[in-house]
């Protein structure tokens, strides 16, 4: 379905989303696997600490909200590097949410990092890897996207619409030799999850999940799904009927 990458040597990754959390792990795994990584987020001080002893390193502070930042981090990626192997839209705000506590600055700032932000990053990266006649993107979406979920109540509906999104641009690029991957990982323990107040099952360190993304790359997978036996079950949920869904949820989430 995808072009496979088990050999990372050499290889020239942009990640947006890299100062923390799987952004982070997943810059460490690909440098020590010997690609060369640009990162990018907004806090530029933890990723210039953390570019430190990766050869070839690029750190290039942009917010993932604003097109043209994203075009001029783009640009300079070509002027180092020449193009682009891989790039992967780690960007993402989660409020949790449930429909009396609706915050619509909240939600607005969710919809424009998870959503408006990695339609901007395929607007930046698709003439290039157009040009290229190589290369792959990928999306960080979640198992919150597969259907609606207690206190996901605007992160669920952005990370459902990017699903979608990368599905769409899969049919687009794949015929034309891009590769086109949706990552969705159940729980990882990062400062986006440490504000829930319940108990994440299955949960994952950051490392554990950058190792399954790599894990995912090798394979020709469109959709990079972790740890499966958490999101079989959700992919399970996903096919039943309403009249089952929302009472097997409610009594698996107490809510
Ligand atoms: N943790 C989980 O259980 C889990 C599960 C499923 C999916 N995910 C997804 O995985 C991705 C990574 O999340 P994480 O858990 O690793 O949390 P995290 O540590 O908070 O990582 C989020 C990353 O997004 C960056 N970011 C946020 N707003 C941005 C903006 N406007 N412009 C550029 N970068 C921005 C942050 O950097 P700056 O603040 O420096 O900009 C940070 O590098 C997210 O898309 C999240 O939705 C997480």
């Amino acid at each position: 379905m995808n072009p496979r990458i088990s050999d990372w040597r050499g290889k020239r990754v942009w990640l947006m989303g890299a100062s923390s959390g799987i952004g982070e792990a997943l810059a460490r795994k690909l440098a020590d696997a010997g690609a060369d990584v640009a990162l990018s987020a907004r806090r530029a001080e933890r990723m210039a600490e953390l570019a430190q002893g990766m050869p070839n390193a690029l750190v290039l502070p942009c917010d993932a909200t604003d097109a043209a930042a994203l075009d001029a981090a783009r640009e300079r990626i070509v002027a180092s590097w020449g193009g682009v192997d891989l790039a992967v839209y780690l960007a993402g705000d989660y409020v949790p949410m449930r429909a009396w506590e609706f915050e619509r600055q909240a939600a607005e700032r969710m919809i424009a990092v998870n959503l408006t932000g990695a339609m901007a990053f395929a607007a930046a990266l698709t003439p290039l890897l157009l040009k290229q006649e190589r290369g792959q993107i990928a999306f960080v979406s979640s198992v919150a996207g597969y259907r609606g979920l207690p206190k996901a109540l605007v992160y669920g509906p952005t990370k459902a619409a990017l699903i979608n999104f990368a599905e769409t641009l899969w049919l687009d690029l794949a015929p034309r030799g891009i590769g086109v991957r949706l990552i969705n990982p159940g729980f990882v323990a990062t400062q986006l999850t440490a504000q829930n107040d319940f108990a994440m099952p299955a949960l994952l360190t950051p490392d554990d999940a950058a190792a399954e993304i790599l894990r995912g790359f090798a394979t020709g997978a469109f959709e990079i799904h972790f740890p499966k036996r958490f999101t079989r079950l959700l992919k399970v949920l996903r096919l039943l009927p309403y009249r089952l869904y929302f009472p097997l949820i409610r009594r698996f989430t107490g809510a």
